[in-house]
């Protein structure tokens, strides 16, 4: 006998048009005031059985008759796969984790039976509905109630309800849940992300009137030129039995504390006996106009209160429900993204609902946690890649200010071009779109619309873009398969109002903006891919930007590294990738490619990020004796903040101050004086400007730093290394030399990071065509097995001082077929107990020659770094400096300086060997020696674990390079 006995023979999880069977209509998630007596939250621990397949779920398994005694339990919200039920967490990318086509399901196909009781007051039934509400379920689910078939529904990122009220009495009823992991419906949800699976949002049951508010619609837009704001609330009121004449809203706009804007009067609720012909719905529909409101924008979330009271037939008030709003006004006009008649630019970020033990259930703190750490690094726009996120989210994007766009759960990667034009998935494409504007489309966080991500373009996209664009005239659409596959300039314009693409070349962009061709703005839907050690260029992606028309920004990817938590034999914990669960086939550390690590903390690269999305900058004045300040808000003056500035000779912090630089509204520019003369002397000078907070925000205390730059005022005067006169090579090792545990030799190789290839996954270049070349070449030239001194050719010339100081003169040839290396250097090793480190040159954080405008030049003092990345890779470059001491516990420093132009260094407890065979972080094991590269060259990161390579300009060219460095001991 099936479990899904009641839906016959069916078998709806096998069919891609069957999305839903006594689902209700999507809503806005709205409960009425004091409601909480209606609703009981179902979250807990469950008890829980796994089944092989759907098919396999006896009928006992689901009806209350038979105990569930022995069973498991687990939490919901949770996903089974992240709870010791013995089935695992499956990371793939593109590929899907069964064979296909389309809609073909593996054998084995888990499926879980939550089962649990609940109780229904006896005050709930009586001329009540009763309905209970499944937050998210991946993939599909059923529900049944007392053992009976209460309904199907599909889309595991939106909720679904049904209506239960024939299948509950009064006291204990059994409710139980069955998840089918994978179904016809995986095939548009795959996205690149482990495959999960469960209950994993919340789960309630609640009862609603038999006359109620089932739906309030708010749309509110600001008018930029009268200030005034615009407002229509559209209330739908369900009857559960015949409509009847005479209930009525009255519905009100006020302030968050209450204070009232504008009221309703009684508006009469159409009955449908009334007049069939124009009957347009049970529907009150109220709208106004509000003078000079305080329209909402990330920068300043002003948000309003609008409260819809139901009205009986007598006039008592039966119901009231409240929506927060805000009003604000979105479009696009040439070639421009505007918010409230501004353009914005877009400092934004991929975001997935992600948390390393939970798998996709993710509570209010951690989601808060995420939206603070972002507004803090001055991330202020995220898309929801690629599903509409937990609903709770939008709520704190619109209270802290974000703008968002909001995606809908589509992905057909595996089967990109077929799936879009397939009419069998054409009703769950529609649905998808359409449920995901309805739950949202109150919400004035959310700018943009979007029909998913990596399906193709066909039929079903218009559709849905034709859907959308007749709900919700108010704004545009999103969707880069529309302008990938049909190009940039006219392409997929039903399906998208911006040019969107993902990782494309710093020159294609500039060239799309600069010619002038097409009429919408091009916003990165993706760039910057952060996987390990990444985000090269990020700053050269903003000069372009910020000095182009047309270009408005875009959005990292991404956000957060997927890392999940798993306990080896050991007891001990790690963040673990794709296979470590010995799930197969799978796509390995690619799901690690956050900026922050999964437990939220921000890999180095966060602070270049934060540095290009600052909300103000300083640059080199229009002539000598000014510096231009630059406000990129759209509308706020820099008032909020405190500029101070340093002033820095060759490193040391010599006179500070505070800059004054008087008002400067939104988007406006100013040439300001310099604060400070330049002093005398021959020393290089840099003026630092520093901009921290006045107030307390949600996101950081008064004083939080929000933009820096630092102005080379006079250059350091340019030393050529000399030729050593007399080389000393035979002399015998000095006392200083006596201090290495490893001597210094010539270094060409690092430990390969992701962006230079995959060391775990080298077929996936082949696979899905990303993926850096560099690596392939290294070690097809031995660069990571065979010394240096045999690849290129070296020499060195060695020369002891009269004070024990040795200057050691390199001259290094790279043949031309060596050409792009990863460094010029030399590596040598200390013993233990030199730890303490201090530089003049960039910092404090690791920086690379193509990711260092955010580290400013000065004396820094720090510690030796651990290995921040997931899969261990070259990590810890500090560029640019002059001078590097490094200090033993007893105060004693061995200083290395340039003997001409500045060198790039980092000091670890890994060689480059250590790091590039460990496969994850939790094999890592530091030598107790301190091991220092120092490089004369340093290639750039670059971006090509997933875009545009390192840029030529950072890369090292065949040819003679030539330095010297003077070793002392102090
Ligand atoms: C994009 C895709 C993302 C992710 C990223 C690489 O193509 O939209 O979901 O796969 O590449 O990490
Ligand atoms: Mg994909």
């Amino acid at each position: 006998m099936l479990v899904l006995a009641d839906i016959g023979s069916l078998r709806p999880w096998t069919d891609p048009a069957t999305i839903a069977i006594n689902r209700l209509p999507m809503r806005v998630p709205t409960s009425p005031m004091g409601g909480s007596r209606w609703r009981r939250n179902l979250d807990g621990q469950w008890d829980f059985r796994l089944f092989d397949t759907p098919d396999s779920v006896p009928q006992t398994a689901i009806t209350s008759a038979v105990s569930t005694r022995g069973w498991q339990r687990v939490a919901v919200p949770g996903n089974w796969t992240m709870q010791d039920t013995g089935d695992v967490p499956h990371y793939t990318n593109v590929q899907m984790p069964f064979h296909g086509p389309p809609p073909t399901l593996p054998e084995r196909n888990p499926t879980g039976v939550y089962r649990r009781s609940m109780t229904i007051p006896a005050g709930w039934t009586r001329s009540r509905r009763v309905v209970v509400h499944i937050g998210g379920a991946e993939s599909v689910h059923a529900v049944y109630v007392n053992g009976r078939f209460a309904g199907y529904g599909t889309d595991s990122r939106l909720a679904s309800e049904y209506d239960v009220t024939d299948h509950v009495r009064p006291g204990s009823n059994d409710l139980a849940v069955v998840v089918v992991r994978y179904s016809a419906q995986s095939y548009v949800e795959d996205q690149d992300q482990w495959w999960m699976a469960g209950l994993h949002r919340e789960v309630f049951v609640e009862s609603r009137p038999r006359v109620g508010i089932e739906n309030l619609r708010c749309d509110a837009n600001f008018d930029v030129s009268s200030g005034a704001g615009s407002l229509g609330v559209t209330t739908t009121i369900a009857f559960s039995e015949h409509a009847e004449k005479g209930w009525a809203v009255r519905a009100t706009l006020e302030t968050l504390d209450g204070v009232a804007v504008a009221a309703s009067d009684a508006i009469v609720v159409p009955s449908t006996f009334a007049k069939p012909y124009v009957f347009a719905g049970h529907r009150a529909v109220w709208t106004t106009d509000v003078e000079a409101v305080s329209p909402w924008s990330a920068e300043r979330p002003h948000r309003y209160r609008v409260v819809a009271e139901l009205l009986d037939p007598t006039g008592a008030v039966a119901e009231v429900h409240t929506q927060l709003i805000g009003f604000r006004h979105v479009e696009v006009r040439d070639r421009q993204l505007l918010v409230n008649g501004r353009p914005i630019w877009i400092f934004g970020v991929n975001r997935h609902d992600h948390h390393p033990r939970r798998g996709k259930a993710v509570t209010a703190d951690d989601m808060r946690a995420d939206l603070l750490a972002m507004r803090a690094h001055n991330i202020t726009a995220l898309r929801t890649s690629h599903y509409p996120n937990d609903p709770r989210l939008m709520d704190l994007c619109d209270e802290i200010g974000m703008y968002v766009i909001d995606e809908a759960n589509i992905e057909s990667h595996a089967y990109n071009t077929s799936l879009c034009d397939d009419e069998r998935y054409r009703t769950t494409w529609l649905e998808r779109g359409a449920r995901m504007v309805q739950r949202d489309i109150n919400h004035p966080s959310v700018i943009l619309w979007s029909l998913g991500n990596e399906s193709g373009y066909g039929t079903s996209h218009d559709a849905l873009a034709g859907w959308i664009r007749r709900y919700d005239p108010s704004r545009p659409l999103h969707y880069e398969g529309a302008v990938l596959h049909d190009g940039w300039v006219d392409g997929g314009l039903l399906s998208t109002d911006i040019v969107c693409p993902m990782y494309p070349q710093i020159a294609a962009i500039e060239a799309y903006g600069r010619d002038g061709i097409g009429h919408r703005p091009l916003i990165m839907c993706e760039y910057s891919h952060a996987m390990g050690n990444s985000n090269g260029s990020l700053s050269d992606y903003w000069d372009v930007i910020t000095s182009t028309p047309g270009l408005q920004g875009g959005f990292l990817w991404e956000w957060k590294d997927h890392g999940l938590e798993q306990t080896l034999p050991d007891g001990s914990t790690r963040f673990a990738y794709g296979g470590l669960f010995g799930d197969t086939p799978n796509d390995c550390n690619f799901v690690a490619d956050g900026l922050m690590s999964a437990d939220l903390v921000p890999h180095p690269a966060m602070r270049e990020v934060m540095w290009v999305y600052r909300p103000v900058t300083v640059t080199p004045g229009k002539r000598n004796g000014l510096v231009t300040v630059s406000n990129r808000q759209s509308f706020s003056g820099l008032d909020g903040l405190t500029a101070t500035w340093g002033l820095r000779v060759d490193g040391e912090l010599v006179d500070s101050g505070l800059l004054e630089p008087g008002l400067i509204g939104p988007h406006a520019t100013a040439q300001v004086a310099l604060p400070v003369a330049i002093p005398a002397g021959t020393g290089a000078v840099h003026l630092s400007i520093r901009w921290t907070t006045h107030d307390d925000t949600p996101w950081a205390r008064a004083g939080h730093l929000v933009a820096w730059d630092q102005l080379e005022l006079r250059a350091a005067p340019r030393v050529r290394p000399p030729r050593a006169r007399l080389s000393d090579g035979d002399a015998p090792p000095t006392a200083l030399e006596a201090l290495f545990t490893q001597p210094p030799a010539v270094n060409i190789w690092r430990a390969a990071t992701d962006n230079d290839g995959f060391k775990l996954i080298p077929d996936l270049a082949a696979r899905i065509g990303v993926g850096g070349s560099a690596l392939t070449r290294w070690t097809e030239a031995d660069l990571d097995s065979i010394p240096a001194d045999e690849l290129v050719g070296c020499d060195v010339v060695r020369s002891v001082g009269d004070d024990g100081a040795v200057t050691y003169d390199y001259t290094v040839d790279v043949p031309d077929s060596l050409a792009d290396l990863p460094r010029v250097g030399i590596i040598f090793q200390l013993p233990s107990r030199f730890r303490a480190l201090r530089w003049c040159g960039r910092g404090p954080h690791e920086n690379y020659p193509d990711r260092n405008a955010s580290a400013s030049l000065a004396v820094w003092d720090g510690s030796v770094d651990r290995s921040p990345y997931l899969v261990p890779q070259e990590f810890g470059l500090r560029t640019d400096t002059q001078w590097l001491e490094i200090t033993d516990a007893k105060g004693r420093a061995l200083r290395i300086d340039a003997v001409g132009p500045p060198f790039h260094w980092s000091a670890t407890h890994h060689t480059p060997r250590d790091l590039f065979v460990a496969e994850h972080d939790s094999e890592l094991v530091p030598r107790r020696e301190l091991v220092v590269c120092i490089d004369t060259a340093h290639r750039g990161l670059g971006t090509a674990s997933c875009g545009p390579d390192v840029l030529d300009r950072y890369r090292l060219p065949a040819g003679r390079y030539r330095w010297a460095l003077r070793f002392s001991v102090m």
